[in-house]
C-alpha cells in the first residue's frame, strides 16, 4: 500500500504531534553479547510537555536520546517524530531539525570561534537566508540570556554559559522538541539554575522537553518522570509519586538528598510538605 499524500496525512486525522516510541528495542551493533541497551520502550512526548528521564549509569538514557533524533534507528519497534518514521532516510533532516539535542559536554558541541558564529552554524548549514539567520541568532541568544556576548570566544565562557550556548545553537534550528542529555551535570548550582530557567522558558514557548538528569530537583520540575532500569521503563508518572518512593529512587541510581529525606519523614508524620520542596527554605516554608 502507498502512503497517503502528505497533505492528507497531516490533516485532522493525521499523525499526532509528538515524539513517539513504540516498543523500541536497541542492540548496539558492536555489543559483545546480544544485550539490548533499550528493551521494549514505549512512551510519548507532546509539545509543551516537560518529561524527565531518571536512570542509573548504563540504563539506556543516552541511547534513548540518540534514538529520539534519528542518530541511531531502532533494532525493532518504531520511533516517530510528528508521524515521521526515523528509519525513513528522506525524513532524516526534517527529524534532526525538529528534535534538537544538547549533550552533556558542551565543549564537544562548540564549532566556531565566536558565540554568534557558533549559533549561526546550524541555520547556515540548513540554507536559511542571511537576514533570517541574524534574527534567529539574536532570538536564540536572548532566550538563554547570552545577549551581549556575541563576539566572545566560546572557550572564554563559563561552563554554564557554554551549556546555554549549546542550547542556543539548537534553538536556532527552531526545533519543536528539545532533548537534553544531562546538560547540567558539570555545572554548579547557579549554572544549573540558569540552564533550567532557559529550558523552562522553552517549555512555555510550546516546545516539548525531554530532560535526562541525575538531579531530583530537575525531575521535580517536570510534568512527568520516566524511570529507566537496564533498558526498560520501570516507572512512569508524576514527579510527586517517584520522589516519594525512596527505594524506587535508589534503583534508579539517585539518592534522596538529606533535605528530601527530611521532607519524606515529615510527610510520613502527616505534615503537608510538597514533593517539589528540595531546599531547606522550601521545606521550612511548608512548616
Ligand atoms: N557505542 C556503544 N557500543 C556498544 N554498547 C554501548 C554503546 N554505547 C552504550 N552502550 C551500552 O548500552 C547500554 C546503555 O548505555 P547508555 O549510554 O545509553 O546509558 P546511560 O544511561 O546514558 O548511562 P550514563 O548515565 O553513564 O550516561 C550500556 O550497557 C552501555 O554499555
Ligand atoms: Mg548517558
Amino acid at each position: 500500500m502507498h502512503d497517503p499524500p502528505r497533505a492528507f496525512a497531516v490533516g485532522e486525522d493525521g499523525p499526532q504531534h509528538m515524539i513517539e516510541f513504540s516498543d523500541v528495542t536497541y542492540v548496539y551493533p558492536s555489543a559483545e553479547r546480544d544485550v539490548a541497551a533499550l528493551d521494549g520502550v514505549s512512551f510519548s512526548l507532546a509539545p509543551g510537555e516537560h518529561v524527565a528521564v531518571l536512570g542509573a549509569n548504563g540504563s539506556g538514557k543516552s541511547t534513548l536520546v540518540r534514538l529520539a533524533n534519528g542518530l541511531i534507528r531502532p533494532t525493532s519497534g518504531l520511533v516517530t517524530i510528528d508521524g515521521d518514521d526515523t528509519r525513513d532516510v528522506g525524513a532524516m533532516w526534517d527529524v534532526r531539525s525538529r528534535v534538537g539535542v544538547v549533550f552533556q559536554n558542551a565543549d564537544n558541541q562548540i564549532v566556531a570561534t565566536t558565540v554568534e558564529e557558533d549559533v549561526a552554524f546550524g541555520p547556515e548549514n540548513l540554507g536559511v537566508p542571511v537576514g533570517e539567520i541574524r534574527r534567529r541568532v539574536d532570538d536564540s541568544l536572548a532566550a538563554v540570556g547570552l545577549t551581549g556576548l556575541e563576539s566572545r570566544e566560546p572557550h572564554q565562557l563559563s561552563g554554564g554559559q557554554k551549556q546555554r550556548l549549546a542550547i542556543a545553537g539548537v534553538l536556532a534550528l527552531e526545533p519543536a522538541y528539545l532533548v537534553l542529555d544531562e546538560p547540567t551535570s558539570m555545572l554548579d548550582l547557579q549554572g544549573r539554575a540558569d540552564v533550567l530557567a532557559a529550558v523552562e522558558h522553552q517549555r512555555r514557548a510550546g516546545r516539548g522537553i525531554l530532560h535526562v538528569t541525575h538531579h531530583l530537583a530537575d525531575a521535580a520540575a517536570a510534568d512527568r518522570v520516566i524511570g529507566l532500569e537496564a533498558g526498560r521503563i520501570v516507572f512512569e508518572g508524576p514527579p510527586g509519586v517517584v520522589l516519594a518512593d525512596e527505594d524506587g529512587l535508589e534503583s534508579l541510581g539517585v539518592a534522596l538528598p538529606p533535605v528530601g529525606r527530611l521532607a519524606a519523614e515529615l510527610r510520613s508524620r502527616g505534615v503537608a510538605v510538597p514533593y517539589e520542596a528540595m531546599s531547606a527554605e522550601s521545606v521550612a516554608a511548608a512548616l
